[in-house]
């Protein structure tokens, strides 16, 4: 098996880096403070990360990649995939979105995602009409404008598109979704005539999530307790059972050799019972050796594309599927790595290189204030906090759950105070709030200071340019 190994110089460090070949991660951007693009690029490099996936074509994030050696993903949004029916407006998005960036020194694209997970079933059938005519539009937009060879067009679904049946729930009966099956059967005839991969979208820890009886050890990938047997096969883990099933229903449509990308697959650290720094640790610990040893999987032994989600905690996620939602970073918020990660997949566990030169706030936090004397309003001032401000680490399992009730209220006020930049006014509830220079983080639940956002940094940069021009004006 191939591995890429190269020094870095960090820190007049020179550490010798050894990676997984060929593992990328998710970057997104839905954050209400986004570190800078080029410190999160900066970051990717430090980290041999080669490969990113994004959820759009940001042109601030497009640009701090350009220049560097990783490849990218870029997305067309489900929002957008009606317009991309329009064959102009398709030709258009690849003008804009990827020819342009497609010289010496520019962005190694290598796949168009159109849209995100468009069939999943939440989404009552929204994108059923629209998403096959766009990725048709998009790939044969990238085919007229000459890159189509080496740029592809796929759909990142969720793995719900398939399953078995219950009565016999083995990976070799896998099938894609009755409602969707000729859909389907369409779609993987395009990805095939266009040499596109299948991407696929696996999460074991939704296997576990809100499904008590789901065997807990299957979710990762270090115990051999009860496998499944399929036809003599027995499988071990249910990322296995899970990417074989798809291969199975991809069989049943005449195309069982049909490249799978799994475009998403990580492990949550906050906001559930099981979300959390231990077992995120054990869920890397078993598939990045995986991933390594290129063993794949029975079905498809050998190596596998793979992008970690995510990179980066996201604060401004819906939480709707979850409260973990906003947590599945294997970095913080503000690009400080959360566990020991063995990205050489060869048993060398150690802290990935943290975003460098991030800019915090002041070291302020907002409390609840011991001597208010009206707590009448207090509920109220809480729901109004967290429906603004991130309180997914208060809930059960979390990190915070083990606050009193007035370190909830102090939680939630902060989180307010930090996201409106620790405006004096935010952190005034009433009377119920106070200012305070004093860290009032206990054990894992961590009160957070935020950083300084990437909008503020270009808006101080547009005014630093604005003084150069100014200044050579007087000087000249
Ligand atoms: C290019 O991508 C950006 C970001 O995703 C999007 O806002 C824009 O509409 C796209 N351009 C065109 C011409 O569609
Ligand atoms: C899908 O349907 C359910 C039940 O009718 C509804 O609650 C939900 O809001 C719908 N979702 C979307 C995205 O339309
Ligand atoms: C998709 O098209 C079918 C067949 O034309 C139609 O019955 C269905 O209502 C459409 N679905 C949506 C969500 O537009
Ligand atoms: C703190 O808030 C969480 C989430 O709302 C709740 O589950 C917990 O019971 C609260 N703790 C106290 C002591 O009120």
């Amino acid at each position: 098996m191939e591995k890429v190994c190269f020094l870095t110089w960090f820190l007049f460090l020179g550490i010798m880096g050894c990676y997984v070949e060929g593992l990328g991660v998710n970057w997104g951007t839905m954050a209400t403070h986004k570190l800078p693009p080029e410190k999160v690029a900066q970051m990717l490099k430090d980290n041999g990360i080669q490969k990113v996936k994004l959820f759009d074509a940001d042109h601030s994030t497009m640009s701090a990649l350009a220049g560097s050696e990783i490849e990218v993903m870029v997305a067309i949004p489900n929002d957008q995939l009606a317009v991309m029916n329009d064959h102009n407006r398709a030709k258009e998005w690849v003008q804009k979105n990827v020819t342009r960036y497609n010289f010496n020194g520019g962005v190694k694209i290598k796949y168009v995602a159109v849209g995100n997970e468009p069939f999943l079933t939440s989404y009552n059938g929204t994108f059923i009409n629209i998403t096959f005519p766009a990725l048709e539009n998009i790939q044969n937009a990238l085919n007229e404008a000459g890159v189509g060879d080496s740029i592809k067009a796929t759909v990142p679904l969720n793995a719900d598109v398939y399953s078995s049946p219950d009565d016999n729930p083995v990976p070799s009966a896998g099938r894609f979704r009755r409602e969707i099956s000729d859909l389907m059967t369409q779609i993987v005839q395009f990805l095939h005539k266009n040499n596109a991969p299948f991407t696929i979208n696996i999460y074991p820890f939704l296997s576990l999530y809100g499904n008590d009886d789901f065997p807990f050890d299957y979710a990762f990938f270090d115990n051999v307790g009860n496998p499944v047997n399929d036809k003599g096969i027995a499988y071990k883990n249910v990322f296995d059972a899970n990417f074989d099933t798809l291969v199975s229903s991809l069989k049943a449509v005449g195309y069982g050799d049909l490249t799978i990308v799994v475009g998403e697959v990580g492990w949550p650290t906050d906001g559930d019972k099981n979300a959390n720094l231990g077992y995120a640790q054990r869920f890397y610990n078993g598939l990045l050796p995986k991933l390594a040893s290129n063993q794949g999987t029975p079905l498809r032994p050998g190596f596998i594309e793979v992008y970690l989600f995510g990179l980066l905690d996201e604060d401004a996620k819906s939480i709707a599927p979850g409260s973990f939602e906003r947590h599945w970073g294997i970095f913080g918020y503000d690009g400080q790595p959360k566990f020991p990660i063995d990205f050489s997949g060869q048993g060398q566990n150690k802290l990935l290189v943290p975003a460098q030169n991030v800019q915090y706030l002041n070291q302020k936090w907002c409390m609840f204030n011991p001597n208010a004397k009206d707590l009448s309003k207090l509920a109220d001032n809480i729901n109004f906090a967290c429906s603004n401000g991130d309180c997914t680490s208060l809930g059960y399992g979390s990190s915070c759950n083990i606050l009193d009730a007035n370190g909830n209220a102090s939680y939630a006020f902060n989180m307010y105070y930090q996201i409106k930049n620790q405006d004096d006014l935010a952190c005034n509830f009433q009377g119920l709030a106070m200012v305070t220079t004093q860290n009032p983080s206990q054990g894992a639940c961590k009160f957070i200071i935020q950083i300084v956002s990437s909008s503020s940094s270009s808006l101080r940069s547009s005014l630093v340019a604005l003084l150069s021009v100014v200044l050579y004006m007087f000087l000249f």
